[in-house]
């Protein structure tokens, strides 16, 4: 059942740590204890979705005869199911294999279902479901609210959702991206609520991504977040993700910026979705790469990976598999994290709160020159009296306790992140305790499922 309690969305909204003033303990409590408790009924998606989606990489690539390895075919998917299941990626919490545009006929079947394009599926979903299923994965597909898909396949009108709801429950497909070009702003009132019903009226679960906001511009007025957290699992608020530093600088800042609108509409079940990992394409250096992947961490954000894993670079495997930094991204508090601070030399100081009084930073440099020194205290970032132990995420180190008034200095690389976990001493046991004995605990504060 849905729970309407209090509107906690008010409360978080009332927490704005901006100011070296704030008091985090504070924000932290009242996070805890008043989590966002509007959420689709379907049970799915308590910590934002994890894994892997074709579209970022492999777009609308429909050449079989000339690109069989890589056209959007049974074949991409199975490979990609056998690398999430074989290569550690599906124990780290890497589960869904998504289908985007352009993997149907240009036709419905003659019951007016969709069917998908005989030559790219010759097995059919059911058959590729299994196959994923097989290896403990979960199957995404993606329909588009509208005559045609982006793409220009076949979309789903009004009248067709219930149809398209029943064919995807019927194949066992565990995912739904729901897109919406072609449609207007009344077929979309009228069409995303009605799937959402539709999916749950199959008695599958059947975890909903709307792409609804995107075409709204993302930002109240006209998006309405406390709706969209009833009837959607995720939504995209934003533009699409392309493979470039620039893209997704524009992604972070648009969503820093707005961020007041958007913080209050996350929380366990239901989260902002700033688009693909584009971690291990072609577009974004080491540095970018680990800041794509904190920053994505820092705004509780899904994290499906679009990309070739046959041939990942060990490289962007270790930032994609960081189990800390996954620890943090799958924190089961729920809360997304916030720009804190935007200094004039280019850093900027991000900021989420975590389960049982941890929390991460990220120190951010957007400068081009050379590794940035910067200075500050955990006192000065709005942090209360005490004593903080820092695990280095990237560097895997842990730092020497800081009390809220040591001054410390990160040197940060150009368009690269350092990234901490903080928790209070008392939580870490005794000083001196043997370094991979605190890295269990790391583990264990971030992300017991991970044990
Ligand atoms: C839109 C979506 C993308 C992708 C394409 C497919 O642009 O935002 O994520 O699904 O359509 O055509």
């Amino acid at each position: 059942m849905r729970e309407r309690g209090c509107d906690s969305n008010v409360r978080i909204n009332s927490i704005k740590p901006k100011n070296p003033e704030m008091d985090l303990s504070l924000a932290i409590y009242v996070l805890a204890f008043f989590p966002t408790i509007f959420a689709l009924d379907n049970g799915l998606m308590k910590t934002p979705p994890m894994g892997w989606l074709a579209w970022e990489r492999f777009r609308c690539d429909i050449d079989c005869r000339h690109d069989p390895k890589n056209c959007i075919s049974e074949r991409l998917f199975m490979d990609m199911a056998d690398r999430l299941a074989e290569d550690g990626w599906r124990e780290l919490g890497y589960i869904y294999i998504n289908i985007d545009d352009c993997w149907s006929s240009m036709e419905r079947d003659k019951e007016g279902r969709l069917q998908p394009d005989p030559q790219r599926f010759p097995g059919g979903i059911p058959k590729l479901a299994r196959y994923i299923h097989d290896r403990g994965l979960k199957l995404g597909i993606y329909g588009d609210l509208g005559t045609h898909t982006c793409g220009g396949y076949p979309g789903t009108t009004l009248d067709k959702i219930h149809t398209d709801a029943q064919t995807f429950a019927g194949w066992g497909v565990d995912m739904l991206k729901l897109d919406g070009c072609y449609s207007n702003s009344t077929e979309q009132e009228q069409g995303y609520p009605l799937m959402s019903k539709a999916l749950n009226a199959t008695g599958h679960p059947i975890a909903y991504s709307c792409s609804w906001p995107a075409y709204q511009g993302g930002l109240p007025p006209n998006v309405n977040y406390t709706q969209l957290g009833e009837i959607c699992n995720l939504w995209r608020n934003y533009d699409d993700i392309e493979d470039s530093w620039d893209s997704v600088l524009s992604i972070v800042d648009w969503f820093s910026d707005n961020q007041d609108l958007l913080q209050p509409a996350a929380g366990p079940g239901h989260w902002n979705d700033p688009d693909m990992l584009i971690i291990g394409d072609f577009g974004l250096s080491l540095e970018q790469s680990r800041s794509q992947m904190a920053l994505w961490a820092i705004m509780a954000a899904p994290l499906f990976m679009s990309n070739d894993l046959r041939t990942l670079s060990n490289n962007a495997r270790a930032i994609l598999q960081n189990k800390v930094l996954i620890g943090i991204n799958q924190d089961p508090m729920g809360v997304q994290g916030r720009r804190l601070l935007k200094e004039k030399t280019h850093i900027e100081v991000f900021w989420r709160p975590l389960s049982d009084s941890a929390s991460t930073l990220v120190f951010f440099s957007r400068r081009s020159d050379m590794p940035y020194r910067y200075r500050s205290s955990l006192g000065k970032l709005g942090y209360k009296a005490g004593n903080y132990k820092v695990y280095d995420v990237f560097t895997g180190q842990t730092m020497p306790a800081l009390t809220d008034t040591t001054n410390f200095t990160v040197s940060i690389n150009p368009s690269g992140v350092v990234m901490w976990l903080l928790s209070p001493t008392k939580l870490w046991g005794r000083e001196g305790e043997h370094p991979s004995l605190l890295h269990n605990h790391v583990e264990e504060i971030v992300h017991p499922i991970l044990l």
